[in-house]
Order: structure tokens, then C-alpha cells, then sequence
């Protein structure tokens, strides 16, 4: 005990006994009160000096820095932008306070503060303005991921562009794959993922990113790249995708809700984590260059995982539910929310995440700035 803390248990104690004492105690004292009371004057308590004391290393600011284990940087992080057909189009996300739909003119504005922050890459999605029933928006040379990647490395050369290839966007109705008779068909769909991700990457992008969780897609990929003259550009796995329903806010953002069932038939089931470490396996084996767990938060015990399993880089993605409840609380004054953020990307990165795409990267970008 340090002599202030000594001060305020002796005050605290004789001011109850003194009323105790005084006769007072009686009526106006709790047995609570009463109880402590009898602890300090009567028992004996045996006064321990621990042999290891954690604290020396707490104790200031400087000290606290020195030994600190995990650091958050700028390039570590991967902002999403949702990018819709025509020109001046900044239409706010709902559900994802900060965020926007935006057409290629009002992203190109917002990269340029994305670069100026520091931040070293964004993820891009796209809205077509058909869907049909073979993706052609996902593919086709003038695919608005496709215009978007092109723009975006004629002005910012040095900004890493990610392309998420999906197909769900996409699809009139609204699922990751080709679908026929109600099924969503697994072999079928990965001669179109594959063409997707040919295409962006003779549009400029830098990483191809596919989420669909078809099997096979990462060998399917890999190969259609190579066979068309982009054997340097990487892969980055959505390999543990979880049905989760912390993607509800981006379906709004992305306008991709699937039209009939949900994605349980190829994303996986939140309650294996076995499973998600083959399905990694998988993954690098057919050629993944990078594997990402998806969502984070609730799957930080696969990251931790996946992270002694490999030595690539692992990827994690904080996704829009996750989020969402962070913005909620913040809007209502109940947590704070630049401590909270920290806390949470801190905690994927000491998990075991290399990367981390999310929704606060531009917030984070700011405040490790200041
Ligand atoms: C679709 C896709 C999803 C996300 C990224 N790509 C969700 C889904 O499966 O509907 C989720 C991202 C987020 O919630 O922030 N392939
Ligand atoms: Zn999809």
C-alpha cells in the first residue's frame, strides 16, 4: 500500500469506528460498514510484498512505450471505397455513418485524402448499374472496378489498388456464383471469377482480392493470371470467410443481398475453427500469396491460429457490422471512440493480423498522425 492509499483506508476506517465508538454506530451504520469495521481493528491480516511487481514497468508514460508490443502504422491498413456509375454521386451509407457510395469523380477527391494520410492501399467495389445473370459488370473492360483501377493509378501510381473479385454485386440475384435451379454452382462460377480477376488486373490493380469462397478459385486464378502475362500480381485470399451477420450493413452499401437463400452453402459456418485452418491450407497451397480471416472481431482465436500455421502475411478484415456498432455507440456517447477503435485494431494486430482492412482507416490514418 503506498502511503495516499494507507491515508484514505485509515480515514475511511476511523471514521466508521468513531461513529461506532460514539454509540451512534448502531443505528447508522450498515452491516457492510459494520463488517469492515471488524476487519480492520480485529482480524490479523498478514501484509504481503509480492516478489514480482508488473507495475515498475506501468508506471510512466515513457516506460509504458518502451516496452509496448504492438504498434498500429498507417500502410497496415486497407480503406474500402463503393464505387457507383456517373459523376458527383456521394450518396452516405446509412448504416455506415462516414461512408459513401461515390462515383469515380468523388473518389478520385477522397483517394487524394486517403494518400495524404498515409495510408498505402484501398479495396474497391463496385455497383453496376445492370446486374445480370452472368456477372457481366464484374468482367466487362468498362466494369466501374475496372475504370475506377485504371483513374486511380493514373493519378495515384504509388496507392496500392486492391480489386475484391466477386461476382455477387453483380448477379441479379445477388449470390457469389453462377445458380441454376436454386444452387449456386461451384466449377461454373470459377471460369467467370477467374475472367474477373484477368480483367482488373489488366486494368492497373495490384492485388486481386476474391471473396466468393467458391473451391478451387485461388488455382483458377492463379493460373488465368499467369496464363495472361500477370504472373507478378499477387493473390490475397478471403480464405476463412464466415456467413456472418456483420455484413449486413455492407449488403446496403454494396446493394448484394442475396435475392433468395443466404451464403451458407459456401461461406463458412462461425463455428469451426478446424475447418478454417484448412481451408487456409488449401489456399496456399493452390497459390495464395496472402490469407485473410473474415469478419475479425469474433475470429481473433483463427487469426491467433492461422498466424503459427504460416509464415505469409495475414490479413484480416474489420468488417462494416463490426463497424456499425462501433459508429452507434459513439453517435450515443457511450464509448469513446477513437480509445475504443484503437483498442479493437490493436487487438487484430496483436492476434496476428499483418493487414487489416477497414472502415476506420482514414480516422486511424489522423490520429496516429497527431
Ligand atoms: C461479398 C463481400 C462481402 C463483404 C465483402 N465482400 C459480404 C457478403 O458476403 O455479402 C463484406 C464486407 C463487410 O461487411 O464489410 N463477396
Ligand atoms: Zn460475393
Amino acid at each position: 500500500m503506498t502511503a495516499a492509499e494507507s491515508d484514505i483506508f485509515s480515514v475511511y476506517t476511523y471514521k466508521i469506528r468513531d461513529s461506532y465508538e460514539k454509540g451512534q454506530g448502531m443505528k447508522e451504520t450498515t452491516t457492510k460498514e459494520r463488517a469492515q469495521v471488524q476487519k480492520a481493528s480485529e482480524f490479523q491480516i498478514p501484509r504481503v510484498t509480492p516478489d514480482m511487481r508488473m507495475r515498475r514497468l506501468r508506471s510512466k508514460a515513457p516506460l509504458r512505450s518502451m516496452v509496448r508490443e504492438t504498434h498500429l502504422r498507417p500502410e497496415q491498413f486497407i480503406y474500402p471505397f463503393f464505387l457507383v456509375e456517373g459523376q458527383g454521386i456521394k450518396t452516405p451509407i446509412s448504416s455506415m455513418p462516414g461512408i459513401h457510395q461515390q462515383s469515380i469523380d468523388e473518389m478520385l477527391r477522397e483517394a487524394e485524402e486517403v494518400v495524404k494520410l498515409g495510408l498505402g492501399s484501398v479495396l474497391l467495389f463496385g455497383i453496376p448499374k445492370d446486374k445480370d445473370s452472368q456477372a457481366t459488370g464484374a468482367w466487362h473492360e468498362e466494369g466501374i472496378v475496372q475504370k475506377a483501377t485504371r483513374e486511380l493509378k493514373k493519378n495515384f501510381p504509388d496507392l496500392l489498388v486492391v480489386a475484391d473479385t466477386c461476382l455477387c454485386e453483380y448477379m441479379d440475384h445477388g449470390h457469389c456464383g453462377i445458380v441454376h435451379n436454386g444452387n449456386i454452382l461451384n466449377d461454373p462460377s470459377l471460369e467467370i471469377i477467374a475472367r474477373t480477376a484477368v480483367s482488373q488486373a489488366a486494368a492497373g490493380a495490384d492485388i486481386i482480392a476474391p471473396s466468393d469462397m467458391m473451391d478451387g478459385r485461388i488455382a483458377a486464378i492463379r493460373q488465368a493470371l499467369d496464363a495472361n502475362g500477370f504472373e507478378n500480381i499477387p493473390i490475397m485470399a478471403y480464405s476463412a470467410k464466415y456467413a456472418s451477420g456483420l455484413y449486413g450493413p455492407f449488403r446496403e452499401a454494396a446493394e448484394s443481398t442475396p435475392q433468395f437463400g443466404d451464403r451458407s452453402s459456401y461461406q463458412m459456418d462461425p463455428a469451426n475453427g478446424r475447418e478454417a485452418l484448412r481451408e487456409i491450407e488449401l489456399d496456399i497451397a493452390e497459390g495464395a500469396d496472402i490469407v485473410m480471416v473474415k469478419p475479425a472481431l469474433p475470429y481473433l482465436d483463427i487469426i491467433s491460429q492461422a498466424r503459427q500455421m504460416t509464415k505469409l502475411p495475414i490479413a484480416a478484415y474489420n468488417v462494416s457490422g463490426e463497424y456499425s456498432m462501433v459508429k452507434a455507440a459513439a453517435a450515443n456517447g457511450w464509448i469513446d471512440e477513437k480509445r475504443v477503435v484503437l483498442e479493437l485494431l490493436t487487438g487484430i494486430t496483436r492476434a496476428g493480423a499483418d493487414i487489416i482492412i477497414t472502415y476506420h482507416a482514414k480516422d486511424v490514418a489522423s490520429w496516429l498522425k497527431n
